[in-house]
């Protein structure tokens, strides 16, 4: 097995990323020796902030996001785009962070959980209503909801509950059930069009049948 080469950062630019070579081993599963490898200088703009990360060019966004740029509100759990939690939006849109290289992203506009709450700090509408309708119990699968719910009321903004119900029909929660999350959906739409607050936020929509439920 060779040693690491005693090589000097080197940068050069491709297709407008900055890609930097630093003495860093990696393993190279051709011949087993250890190579440099290369840094990506990624540029994002993250909750309305310009931000920076250099990253080996496997490193993926949901771990960008939380071990590079501190932002842990993402969440990672199956790795597989199944679950839902690592949900971010790129320009407004909801994504797997977990399916993504970090430099994919690069130039794209990313909201993270972090982001989702009002300019002075207040809780969000959809954060709001997941208070007042109980839609978390552990709150790990909470981030990816957030952000799914806050990109689909922008496309429709007065959902029905059985629309709410398919709106997060691909996040997955292992400890609250769907009812208070449908909920949540409908409430957050009220909050977002300024209507009434609801005495009860539970009581917005009506409880879902047990055939609903079931589902
Ligand atoms: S961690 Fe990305 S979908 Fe589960
Ligand atoms: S609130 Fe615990 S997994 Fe959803």
């Amino acid at each position: 097995m060779s040693s690491t080469p005693d090589a000097q950062p080197e940068a050069r630019t491709v297709r407008g990323t900055v890609v930097t070579t630093v003495p860093r081993a990696s393993f190279d599963p051709a011949d087993g020796s250890a190579r440099p490898e290369e840094l990506i200088d990624v540029y994002l703009r993250v909750n309305g902030a310009e931000r920076h990360a250099r990253v080996p060019g496997r490193r993926l966004l949901s771990d960008a996001l939380r071990h590079d740029l501190g932002l842990t509100g993402t969440h990672v759990g199956c790795e597989h785009g199944v679950c839902g939690a690592c949900t971010v939006l790129l320009d407004g849109q909801p994504v797997r962070a977990c399916l993504m290289f970090a430099a994919t992203a690069q130039g794209h506009e990313i909201t993270t959980v972090e982001g989702l709450s009002t300019p002075d700090g207040e809780l969000g509408p959809v954060q709001q209503a997941f208070v007042e309708c109980h839609g978390l119990q552990c709150g790990f699968c909470t981030p990816g909801f957030l952000t799914t719910i806050t990109a689909y009321l922008d496309e429709n903004p007065d959902p029905t509950p059985e629309e709410a119900r398919e709106a997060i029909a691909g996040n997955l929660c292992r400890c609250t059930g769907y009812q208070n999350i449908v909920k949540a959906v409908c409430r957050a739409a009220e909050l977002r069009r300024g209507d009434d607050p609801a005495p009860d936020g539970t009581q917005t929509p009506p409880a879902p049948t047990q055939e609903e439920e079931q589902r």
